[in-house]
């Protein structure tokens, strides 16, 4: 489906609870308010969207929270979405602390692909950011993720004074492992200040300064916006998602759905059309989901003062 800019919007993530098993102190740190839990849609209200989401051509979905992975039911759900008849692609973003057990039914479930959130590789730092993570775990989730042949992504946020020594260390680990590792520059969405992150064009020379022979690299490895850079004869990528000083918007192809049936046409504004009165008219959802396709902004205005941003948490909203 085009949207007003003409561009092809065919990508929902697609946020199943609000809740987290963690509370990274960017995200939601310990006390913030949660929806109520009789606001949340049920699985079936959300394949209602998607049926009409589907016909529309908006055919990939990612799976997103909060945490996913902590609403009971969750693998079969993706495989509901599998089984829609317009669905492609169905990927999943976790934190990683529960995936290890869940692996062998998301497969099954026929999961397309994972991202997992790291920002550390050491395990007292792993803790502290993320209220108590495990990093352990979280590494033998990836682990098992790379060695089933699900297409495995590491999603990094570089925060100064934390971790920005580590910047070389993930970029190993992308070597190593043959997988991409994504640096997001830090968004000023939940308690997210992008004073404590880094522009991604300075993680680029350092990376560069690290690895002479990285190269740009135009194969297409995602739905998203990350650019990717490789070394040449060696399997895995280093991507960067400049949320912020990348203006990728012009090519932006996605809606975001909340768990309480909120459309979001874009991350940075409060706008959002209600599906919730619609769910039991396929026509109505439609004619919804359109309007919401062409209200997607020209860009985003972070970093704009004054400007209508969004004030609700990135768990709310599902990244
Ligand atoms: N800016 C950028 N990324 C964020 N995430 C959470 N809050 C922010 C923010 N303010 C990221 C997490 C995780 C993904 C789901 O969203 O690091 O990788
Ligand atoms: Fe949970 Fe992800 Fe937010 Fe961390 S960033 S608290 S893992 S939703």
């Amino acid at each position: 489906m085009k949207d007003a800019l003409q561009r092809d919007i065919n990508y929902m993530r697609i946020s199943i609870t609000d809740r987290c098993n963690y509370r990274c102190r960017y995200c939601m740190p310990e006390g913030c308010a949660k929806v109520r839990m009789e606001d949340i849609l049920t699985y079936e209200e959300i394949l209602q969207i998607c049926r009409a989401a589907g016909r529309l051509g908006i055919v990939n979905y990612k799976v997103t929270g909060g945490e996913p992975l902590v609403r009971i039911g969750c693998d079969s759900f993706v495989r509901m979405l599998k089984e829609l008849p317009d669905t492609r692609q169905v990927t999943l973003t976790t934190n990683g602390e529960l995936l290890e057990e869940h692996l062998p039914a998301l497969l099954a479930a026929g999961l397309d692909a994972v991202n997992i959130s790291m920002d550390t590789l050491r395990a007292d730092r792993f803790s502290f950011i993320t209220g108590g993570g495990h990093l352990g775990k979280v590494q033998d989730a990836l682990a098992a993720a790379v060695s089933s042949g699900l297409k495995t992504k590491v999603n990094c946020l570089i925060q100064k004074g934390f971790n920005e020594d580590e910047v070389e260390d993930f970029a190993a680990m992308a070597f190593e492992k043959g997988i991409a590792v994504r640096f997001i520059e830090m968004m000023p969405i939940g308690c997210g200040d992008p004073a404590n992150g880094y522009s991604n064009a300075v993680l680029l020379d350092r990376l560069t300064a690290a690895y002479p022979g990285l190269t740009a690299d135009d194969t297409v490895r995602g739905n998203g916006p990350a650019v990717y850079y490789h070394i040449p004869g060696q399997a895995g990528a280093v991507g960067l998602i400049s949320a912020l000083h990348g203006m990728f918007c012009s090519s932006c192809n996605r809606v975001r759905l909340s768990a309480q049936g909120q459309l979001k046409p874009c991350l940075c504004y409060e706008d959002a059309v209600d599906l919730k009165p619609f769910l039991a008219d396929p026509q109505a959802l439609e004619d919804r989901l359109r309007e919401a396709v062409l209200r997607k902004p020209e860009q985003h205005c972070f970093g704009v003062t004054g400007a209508p941003t969004e004030h609700r948490l990135m768990a709310q909203i599902g990244g």
